[in-house]
């Protein structure tokens, strides 16, 4: 589904993503991790458009995306969630989410004119596949930090992705926050049927649910394969020392 061959990126004379490669099959839940600073997410940047590598490529299901602008890769349907949340803090939920099918599906020139009927349906649908029915009238801002990530993987879902991009989905989270945040995402990768590539400091999560797991650090791949490989090895255990990384979960 997605075929990523050495990948480069340097900013300045600093390499932050070196010949990095890396395949997710169709439906699998694959996981970037690796320390801060690692590369996570200039790596999703690179994939998702925001960034242009300076060499290697980007396929998409067969097809070579590599350098296409963000709103291209988007619509060929890969969605994504930022590290930092990305809602509008001052709208509805209901608003938020209707904004994103608004925008994906490109309403003409008045994009901002009020039409409260404007893919009600389908918003009311997604809120509560998100977890958030019956917070439709909330201000989106006033929401638990956690219930504002559900928001934003919403804004991210509106566009109706095969592949979706998690920048750290847990980060800042709670423990219960992190728990119901990732049998969330379980749920609907099932139900959507989708491919899920994702990046994690919590070692816990990545183990819970990641069915393939590669390591990044200072920009390079050192370790990728399924979770008990990855584990195992000893140059990522190395570089977690102390991290938690031998918890059974
Ligand atoms: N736009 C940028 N300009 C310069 N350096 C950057 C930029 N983005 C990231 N970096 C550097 O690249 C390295 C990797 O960053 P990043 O991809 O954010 O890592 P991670 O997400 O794994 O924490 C870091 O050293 C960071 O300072
Ligand atoms: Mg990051």
């Amino acid at each position: 589904m997605l075929e990523i061959s050495r990948l480069s990126k340097s900013f300045g004379g600093f390499r932050a993503v070196s010949d990095v490669s890396l395949t997710v099959e169709a439906r699998q839940i694959a996981a970037v991790i690796g320390p801060n600073g690692a590369g996570k997410s200039t790596l999703f940047n690179l994939i998702t458009g925001h960034l242009r590598p300076d060499s290697g490529k980007v396929m998409l299901g067969g097809r070579d995306i590599t350098g296409a602008a963000p709103h291209r890769i988007c619509r060929m349907g890969v969605g994504r969630s930022f590290q930092r949340t990305n809602i509008f803090a001052k709208l509805t939920v209901f608003e938020n989410l209707q904004a994103a099918f608004i925008v994906h599906h490109r309403r003409g020139p008045n994009l901002w004119s009020r039409s409260d009927s404007l893919y009600r349906d389908e918003t009311m649908e997604l809120l509560r596949s998100i977890g958030l029915g019956g917070q439709e009238k909330t201000i989106a801002g006033t929401l638990s930090y956690g219930n504002q990530k559900q928001v934003e993987l919403g804004l991210a879902l509106a566009s109706d992705p095969g592949v979706l991009l998690l920048d750290e989905p847990t980060a800042g989270m709670s423990s219960t926050e992190t728990h119901e945040t990732i049998a969330l995402l379980e749920r609907i990768a099932e139900e959507r049927e989708l491919t899920l590539l994702f990046t994690e400091h919590d070692m816990e999560v990545v183990f819970s649910i990641a069915q393939k797991i590669a390591v990044l650090h200072q920009g390079h791949i050192i370790a990728e394969g399924l979770p008990d490989t990855v584990r195992a090895n000893d140059e990522v255990r190395r570089v977690y020392l102390g991290h938690g990384l031998t918890h059974q979960s």
